[in-house]
């Protein structure tokens, strides 16, 4: 199955791990808060769960691990919250990209990088360049993302690249230019912080992951949080349109 085609159109293959995770990573600030810490401390905290679970993902066989890291709405937080996530973000990319490399992960950065400054622009292409042709997990951080900005960029490529499509285009012509066209849709997603909703991550390539919600906050998402929502996914029986009875034994055919 080419990487570019859509759940929508063709059913792709799964097993009990998922090939993708995507992740929306909550509950930061809740986490601080609950130890009367300032905000930030969690938003610390948060990257270390990241490391952790990068390396719990490589155990699992996971090839694609999706992080939404900062929305296009997260700009309308204070400005110091903000400021210090564009630093935290720098820091976190420069000390950890010989580490990626090393463990042979592809760091793939996606969002409108129009407003970051130079310094992050740079070590996000950087970052980029050095670790491309790693093979063992591509780790997607997604900043300044939203899903409806990256469905209208895509649009907006496509139309510049091929004006003809102007008078009606497919699933499968659009497909190439969204943000995530090297990797399959995400087979799982995971949200914690207890809150049940998007919020304009992958509005597209998420038409049908299976969804799992946790309370959990994310500064304490360890391995074991993990492997329950692994579990929870070996569970689930992906029809993709069709009836139960067509499936193989677990679900998963
Ligand atoms: C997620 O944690 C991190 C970002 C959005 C950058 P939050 O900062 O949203 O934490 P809560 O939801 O306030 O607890
Ligand atoms: C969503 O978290 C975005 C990230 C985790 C980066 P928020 O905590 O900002 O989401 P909402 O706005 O409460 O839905
Ligand atoms: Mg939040």
């Amino acid at each position: 199955m080419s990487l570019f085609t859509s759940s929508t159109q063709n059913i792709p293959e799964s097993s009990n791990v998922p090939r993708h995770l995507a992740v929306i990573m909550d509950g930061n600030g809740r986490w601080a808060k609950k130890r009367f810490l300032p905000r930030i401390m969690g938003h610390k905290r948060g990257v270390e769960t990241v490391r952790d679970l990068i390396k719990q993902c490589i155990n699992q066989g996971i090839e694609y691990l999706t992080l939404f890291a900062f929305s296009s709405e997260n700009w309308r937080r204070p400005p110091e919250e903000v400021k210090f996530l564009m630093g935290l973000f720098l820091e976190a990319i420069q000390k950890e990209v010989n580490n990626l490399h090393q463990n042979n992960i592809r760091l793939v950065l996606i969002g409108d990088r129009s407003r970051f400054d130079a310094r992050l622009l740079k070590a996000m292409h950087d970052a980029e360049t050095l670790t491309r042709h790693n093979k063992i997990l591509t780790l997607t951080i997604a900043a300044n993302y939203g899903g409806r900005w990256d469905i209208v960029q895509a649009t907006n490529r496509m139309l510049h690249a091929q004006p003809e499509l102007a008078q009606g285009f497919t699933e499968q012509e659009l497909a190439p230019y969204l943000s995530m066209h090297y990797a399959p849709e995400p087979d799982l997603f995971i949200r914690t912080g207890g809150e049940q909703r998007i919020s304009n991550f992958l509005l597209w390539q998420l038409a049908y992951t299976e969804l799992y919600f946790t309370d959990t906050l994310w500064p304490d998402f360890d391995a074991e949080a993990l492997k329950l929502s692994l579990e929870s996914y070996r569970l689930r029986e992906r029809r993709f349109g069709r009836t139960s009875e067509q499936l193989g034994s677990n679900g998963h055919a």
